[in-house]
Parts: C-alpha cells; sequence; structure tokens
C-alpha cells in the first residue's frame, strides 16, 4: 500500500517519492495541538532548524551552566536518561552514590568529622537554597517556641548582590526580606550594616561564595565574627548559610587555605551548583548540612508509593537521575587534582582576558578580589558614546553572548558587562574573544551606540519591599 504524506503544498506524496524536504516542509501551529503525528526525520528536523538561531552555548559567556562533557559522561547521560531519580527503590546504586557524593563533598567543604553528614543532590542551586532557607525557618521557629517567644516573624538577611532564588525564597515562604543595599564601587555583603539588620527573628544569614554579579565573596570572615560578637552581647545565636553556587567548586581546589566554609562554627548549611563549576550538565545543586540535625526532621516525608519506604526531602519528586551519575563520573574522572588543574586554567585563562580587557583602556574591573574565573568589568570614564548594553549587543555579531546588565540597589546606576569563563575556553578562545570585545569597542567608538538597558518587569525596588511574613 502506498503512504501519502502531506506537505505544506498540500500535494500528495507516494512514500518512494518523498524526500527529506517534502517531510520537513510542513507549516507548524502556533496555537493548535498537532493534529497527527510526522516522522521521526521530519520532528528531528523541525526542532533542529527551528533552534538554529539560539546562541550557541559553548559561547554563551553570560552563563555559568557546564557546556562541554567528554564522551563518556554523554553515553553515562544517556544510559541513565529513563531513571526516576526519586526511586530509590528500584535505583538503589544510584542513590547510593548520590549519598556517596553527599559525605564527599560534606569532606571538600571541611565538615566536622564526628558528625553524621546530611545533605541531597537538587535540580541546581536555586532548589538547595530554598531547602537550606527552609531548615533555618524550621530550627528557628521551633527554638522560638520552645522559648515561648513570638515565633511568627522570620527574617533572613542577606546582601543586594543575592541571586534571585533567596528573594523567591523569602516571598514564596514567608520570611522577611532584610537585603542590605550595596553601594557603587561595594557589591559585596560586608559587616558593616548588620547592626541596623540582624535581631532576635533572623533565621540565618546569607553569604555569597562566588557573587552572580562579580563573582566576589561576600566577606565571609567578618561577618562570622560580627555574628559571634552579636551572640554575646545579645545571647542570640545566628546561623550562617553559604550561597557557593559557584565558589563551591573553585574555592576547595584553588584555595585550600581559605575558610568560608565548614571550618567556621556557624556555617550550618552550603549549596553548590554540580552543574556549574561542578562540570555536570544542568540541572543538579548540592546542599549540605553541617551535621544530621540541622536539617529539621519535619520537613521530612515518607512515602510507599513506588513500593517499600522512602524518605523525600527535596521540592521536587520525579526528576532526572542522569546528573547524579555524570556528577560521579566527573568527581571519580577528575579527583581533587583533576578539578584543580581544571580550575587554575580557567583563572588563569580569566586573567588573560581580564587584563587585555583592562590593558585596551575602555574597561575598568568591577572585582577587585577575585576567586572565581567571572570578568566583571564596566566601561571606562573616558567612553561616552557607547554603553555596556552595545558592547554586549555588537559582540553578538561574533556569537559571543556577555550579560550587560545594571547592577543591584543602591549600585543601581553602575552598569556592568560580565564574562564568565568556564573551563571549556581555552587560552586561545579567551584570546579571541578578548580580540572581538575590543573590535566591537573600537568600532562603536567611531560609530557610537544607542542602546538602552532592558526595563525589568517588576521594579527591583519594589521586591526589597514586598517580602511580609
Ligand atoms: C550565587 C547563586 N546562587 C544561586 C543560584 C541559583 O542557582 P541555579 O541556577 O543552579 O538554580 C545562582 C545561579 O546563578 C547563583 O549564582
Amino acid at each position: 500500500m502506498t503512504t501519502l504524506i502531506k506537505n505544506a503544498i498540500t500535494e500528495e506524496v507516494p512514500l518512494e517519492k518523498q524526500t527529506a524536504y517534502d517531510e520537513f516542509n510542513v507549516d507548524i501551529s502556533e496555537t493548535e495541538f498537532p493534529k497527527s503525528g510526522m516522522t521521526p526525520r521530519a520532528a528531528q528536523a523541525i526542532v533542529v532548524s527551528e533552534a538554529w538561531t539560539d546562541a550557541n552555548p559553548a559561547q554563551n559567556m553570560s552563563s555559568f551552566v557546564t557546556t562541554f562533557a567528554e564522551e563518556e559522561a554523554i553515553d553515562i547521560a544517556r544510559r541513565n536518561m529513563f531513571k526516576n531519580y526519586i526511586d530509590h527503590d528500584m535505583y538503589p546504586q544510584l542513590f547510593a552514590m548520590e549519598k556517596r557524593m553527599v559525605r564527599w563533598l560534606h569532606e571538600l567543604w571541611n565538615g566536622p568529622k564526628d558528625v553524621e553528614p546530611y545533605g541531597t543532590a537538587t535540580i541546581g542551586s536555586s532548589e538547595a537554597c530554598m531547602l537550606g532557607g527552609l531548615a533555618h525557618k524550621w530550627n528557628w521557629r521551633q527554638s522560638r517556641q520552645k522559648d515561648g517567644k513570638d515565633a511568627t516573624h522570620p527574617n533572613l538577611v542577606t546582601g543586594g548582590n543575592v541571586q534571585i532564588v533567596w528573594k523567591k525564597f523569602m516571598k514564596y515562604f514567608d520570611v522577611e526580606p532584610r537585603i542590605i543595599p550595596l553601594k557603587p564601587g561595594n557589591y559585596r555583603l560586608t559587616a558593616d550594616e548588620l547592626k541596623d539588620y540582624v535581631d532576635e527573628n533572623t533565621i540565618a544569614v546569607v553569604a555569597i561564595a562566588g557573587s552572580t554579579f562579580t563573582g566576589e565573596d561576600d566577606d565571609i570572615h567578618d561577618i562570622h565574627a560580627w555574628l559571634d560578637d552579636y551572640e554575646k552581647r545579645t545571647g542570640h545565636s545566628v546561623p550562617m548559610h553559604i550561597d557557593g553556587a559557584s565558589g563551591g567548586f573553585v574555592n576547595p581546589f584553588l584555595y585550600p587555605d581559605y575558610e568560608w566554609d565548614f571550618r567556621l562554627p556557624r556555617v550550618q548549611s552550603i549549596n553548590g551548583s554540580g552543574h556549574k563549576f561542578g562540570l555536570t550538565p544542568p540541572g543538579i545543586g548540592w546542599v549540605i548540612f553541617r551535621e544530621r540535625k540541622i536539617f529539621n526532621e519535619d520537613l521530612v516525608f515518607y512515602v510507599n508509593y513506588l513500593g517499600g519506604e522512602m524518605p523525600t526531602a527535596t521540592l521536587n519528586f520525579s526528576r532526572n537521575a542522569f546528573q547524579i551519575a555524570v556528577q560521579y563520573y566527573q568527581f571519580l574522572r577528575l579527583g581533587f587534582d583533576g578539578y584543580k588543574r581544571v580550575m587554575a586554567h580557567t583563572l588563569e585563562n580569566a586573567t588573560t582576558l581580564r587584563n587585555a580587557l583592562v590593558e585596551s583602556g575602555y574597561f575598568t574591573i568591577m572585582n577587585e578580589t577575585q576567586r572565581i574565573p567571572v570578568v566583571a568589568l564596566t566601561l571606562d570614564k573616558s567612553v561616552k558614546n557607547f554603553n555596556e548594553f552595545d558592547v554586549s549587543n555588537r559582540v553578538r555579531q561574533r556569537g559571543w553572548v556577555l550579560s550587560a546588565y545594571s547592577m543591584p540597589p543602591n549600585a543601581q546606576e553602575v552598569h556592568s558587562l560580565r564574562i564568565v569563563v568556564r573551563p571549556h575556553i581555552n587560552h586561545s578562545s579567551a584570546e579571541l574573544l578578548a580580540e572581538d570585545v575590543i573590535k566591537s569597542c573600537e568600532w562603536l567608538s567611531k560609530h557610537g551606540g544607542n542602546a538602552t538597558p532592558p526595563v525589568l518587569h517588576t521594579p527591583i525596588e519594589k521586591l526589597e519591599i514586598t517580602g511580609t511574613t
């Protein structure tokens, strides 16, 4: 029997005459669910071609997320892609890998030796931060209730450089946001203004290791020391959560003597993104607690739907498991030595790029302290006829994606151009990128630019004040 397919020109083409062009040439409705299917080849061609104009992930320098994997890691991803992470009964070995990695990360982040480590893999740092925040909210509330005190007004203190997830956490989980504004020239949280923000209702202070905006670390030590002093004065012990989304997989390898982690007693939880400098494809993150009891037992649910009793304490239930297997591959494949080498060369390439751009005279560096390989720049004051958004638009012509953005309050008049140097960028591609950025600036200084910053749908200021308890 002859099979006919109907193409957009409505001719019916017999199977033996069908070509890829016939199969592919169909209209796709924007509004109606497809009435009937098509061949795998046609569907594949449509999906692929519709994404032709998307950015090349390898050239997307605004993203922290991993864009390279070895073939063996891809093979592991394929073999595990149909496993549901949550089904520990059916996939106990994946669960065992996850638990082993939790212990490894607890050790990597210098957790105390004589405790039961606890933590979990998550979809990314966002879920990990939410779990960390929830644990602190629960612990704070229980302690207040035990002391017969009001437990209805929790707040969380952090800096204006905080990633959006913490604003989401505070809004979604009814925690009053106490966000200490930035200042032009200072883009990290220090201890300076904590006195006006921390009180008995503070569930935790969140400090960042590897800020999204400039890659810097908050002043973790001074904040810790200030909280020690605060406890001495008031009797209130406020825990710290370290948002190590990026720094969590850089600091241990490059700065082993720098104490940003569980070596500081007040640090009770840390998150890290396996899919950033953990070098695993998206999405995997980790939250690790100093010890088991910090993750409040009240947050754990026990279910039996998948056969056998199973604890669940993540915000998601079903999720892909392949990232767990690939993360395990990466830990085994690279080991401490490998991560150290990879991070060192990445930082070196970031430094090459940073130096070339600063030497060009067009840019001033924003991150005085460079820990993670992020180059955060602002145009030099001498540049008058174009802005950071023009540069970002212009280099896009060469395929590079560089994010330009205005800084959070009260540094919003500062515009930044941020380049996340990831390990797949080698020395020559860093040089090529530097050359392309400088050529764009040369072109723009001749012809001028007219880009305007995109308007945020919700004014940032509003986000700062709408949190309720
Ligand atoms: C400091 C920080 N925290 C949290 C997040 C959220 O992480 P994820 O995108 O893995 O959910 C990010 C993402 O860029 C980040 O930079």
